[in-house]
């Protein structure tokens, strides 16, 4: 059985290449909704409901275990899939999201202001907050809502990013944050830009930095998934809309050419 990987789009290609670079024999699918991108500014009935259909696809194409790579899915709907949509459909199974191991990891660092980006959705539903409170109660939260990125990373904006950044990372930088968390899959890509802002040492939480150690923590821990996984080393990548600029966008993030299928959701 595989390991799959979901996000809104293209942007979890990242983390799956980051995964894929960490445990190179696991074999995976990775599925991005581009038909539906983005999910940040859609509610959580939404979210929640286009999420259920992509799980069922990837669990239709024998997935143990998923990872879903989006901050704003996770937020949205990984309760409900949890608690719920497993329980009736998939008892044996698992899907887990990035925000708990990216809190852990912020916690480990000890913060005191930290600054979060990331989709509207994700910062109005206070997931961060409230998972942060938990375990690292000294952590305060400077929030900004980033929207304008992923469509500047999904469609050729590359050259104006920096200026976006800058206007937007510009007031957390007064109000004293000490790191920032990166709480969007797409965010990864624009790592380089965000330095150059920020300053090259500046602390930066990253997914694609975090997640492979921690799904390999998860996996030491839960024999029974990872015994359940296959290690090959094939990857198939799904898309629901495919089009030239998808495959172009696609190539660019992954970081070398991959074939992109066409799935039905
Ligand atoms: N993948 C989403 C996330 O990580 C961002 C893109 C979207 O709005 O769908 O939050």
């Amino acid at each position: 059985m595989k390991l799959g990987l979901f996000d809104s789009g293209l942007g979890g290609l990242i983390v799956t290449r980051a995964i894929h670079a960490h445990m190179p024999d696991l074999d995976l699918v990775y599925l991005g909704d581009t038909l539906r991108v983005p999910y940040g500014n859609r509610s959580q009935e939404a979210i929640t409901g286009f999420t259920k259909r992509a799980m069922k696809f990837l669990f239709a194409q024998d997935c143990q275990l998923i990872v879903i790579a989006c901050n704003t899915a996770s937020a949205a709907a990984l309760r409900n899939l949890q608690q719920e949509f497993l329980p009736a459909f998939y008892p044996d199974r698992n899907i887990l999201g990035v925000i708990i191991p990216t809190v852990e990891e912020a916690a480990e660092r000890d913060f005191g202001a930290l600054g979060l980006i990331g989709t509207s959705y994700t910062l109005q539903s206070g997931v961060y907050d409230d998972e942060l409170q938990k375990i690292a109660p000294r952590t305060c939260l400077i929030k900004q809502a980033t929207p304008l990125l992923v469509p500047l990373i999904e469609n050729g904006g590359m050259p104006w990013v920096e200026d976006v950044l800058r206007s937007y990372l510009s007031p957390l930088r007064e109000e004293g944050m000490e790191g920032l968390l990166l709480g969007c899959t797409h965010y990864p890509h624009i790592k380089a830009p965000i330095r150059r802002v920020l300053g090259e040492d500046f602390p930066l939480l990253s997914q694609d930095e975090i997640m492979p150690a921690k799904l390999a923590d998860y996996l030491r821990r839960h024999p029974e998934h990872d015994t359940a996984l296959s290690r090959t080393g094939t990857s198939r990548f799904y898309v629901t809309d495919l089009t030239e600029s998808y495959a172009t966008a696609a190539r660019e993030i992954f970081g070398e050419a991959i074939h992109l299928e066409k799935a039905e959701i």
